[in-house]
């Protein structure tokens, strides 16, 4: 395993290589996933919506009764340290919060405060040629988990479910794995959220049925706003993954990813109109959010 040496990490206040930087074994985000987590891109330097980012953290902390270890300005500063201190303009964040360092027992409340760190790294999700080219899905037989066993809405340490249904696709020689709710439905992929289109309108499952508030997602839905394209968010089942005329992920790490096929059916728009509309108009976005707003 290689770990990149520019990698850069900040901890209680202090910025280090990442490699340098280490959590307790006593630490209960490791012992029991228990914290909450963001991951945020950066492009020329500046964080890509950061405050969405930073209010999304701040609810899942509160649903789970986790008190940020500082206020969002200064979770913003930090952030921003982050980013200066890692020698590409171009990254990507994970920003970390647990419940702390406690004893052996599950209980919180034997946790004597959170932890928090940030690191500054390249994210590679996928080759340049499955991004042209589109990537391989299957349905995976592991199921979203339900709102009231854990709300899909809280951005949790637990993605053993998703890395389940990751390992059936690397099974099946596939890229990534959808997962349904327990209704069925499309819920989301592993660690990004799906779109797909038909009769020129672009359709996203609602949240409701078991997807991350994601910003791309809701950046794409924006994009094509502006662009004039219809969008709805409306429930997808796998017959409307098959039967699409185009179909995309969209997630921070993935930014925006065709689909080629899905349990075997090829999507035939790969990539299609549609995508390739929203992808020129979600990078004309990002380019204009970022550049000259260096940190
Ligand atoms: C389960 C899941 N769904 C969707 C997303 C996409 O969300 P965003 O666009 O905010 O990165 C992610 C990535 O953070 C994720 O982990």
């Amino acid at each position: 395993m290689h770990i990149n040496s520019d990698a850069m990490c900040w901890m209680n206040g202090e910025i280090m290589a990442a490699s340098e930087a280490s959590v307790s074994v006593f630490d209960h985000g490791l012992l029991y996933g228990d914290g909450v987590f963001e991951g945020i891109r950066f492009y020329h330097g500046a964080p890509f919506r950061l405050l969405a980012h930073l209010k999304r953290l701040q609810d899942s902390a509160r649903a789970i009764a986790l008190t940020l270890p500082l206020e969002l300005e200064l979770i913003a500063e930090a952030v921003e340290q982050t980013i200066h201190a890692f020698p590409e303009a171009d990254g990507y964040l994970r920003l970390v919060v647990t419940r702390g360092v406690g004893t052996l027992g599950i209980n919180p409340e034997n946790c004597a405060a959170p932890t928090m760190f940030i690191i500054a790294d390249h994210l590679t999700m996928i080759s340049q040629e499955k991004r042209l080219q589109g990537v391989k899905t299957i349905i995976a037989a592991t199921r979203r988990l339900s709102p009231d066993g854990l709300d899909p809405r809280i951005k949790s340490l637990n993605y053993l479910n998703h890395i389940l249904a990751r390992m059936e696709s690397n099974h099946a020689g596939a890229d990534e794995a959808l997962l349904l709710n327990a209704q069925g439905f499309v819920a989301e992929g592993t660690a990004d959220n799906v779109f797909i289109v038909r009769d020129d309108v672009l359709i996203t499952p609602p949240l409701s049925d078991g997807a991350l508030a994601g910003i791309t997602r809701a950046t794409v839905m924006e994009v094509a706003t502006t662009l004039g394209i219809k969008a709805r968010e409306l429930s997808v089942a796998p017959y409307d993954l098959y039967t699409a005329d185009e179909c995309f992920l969209t997630g921070t790490g993935a930014e925006l990813i065709p689909v080629s096929s899905i349990d075997g059916r090829t999507v035939p728009g790969c990539p299609g109109p549609v995508f390739e509309q929203i992808g020129l108009g979600f990078h004309a976005l990002v380019e204009r959010e970022c550049r000259g707003r260096q940190v």
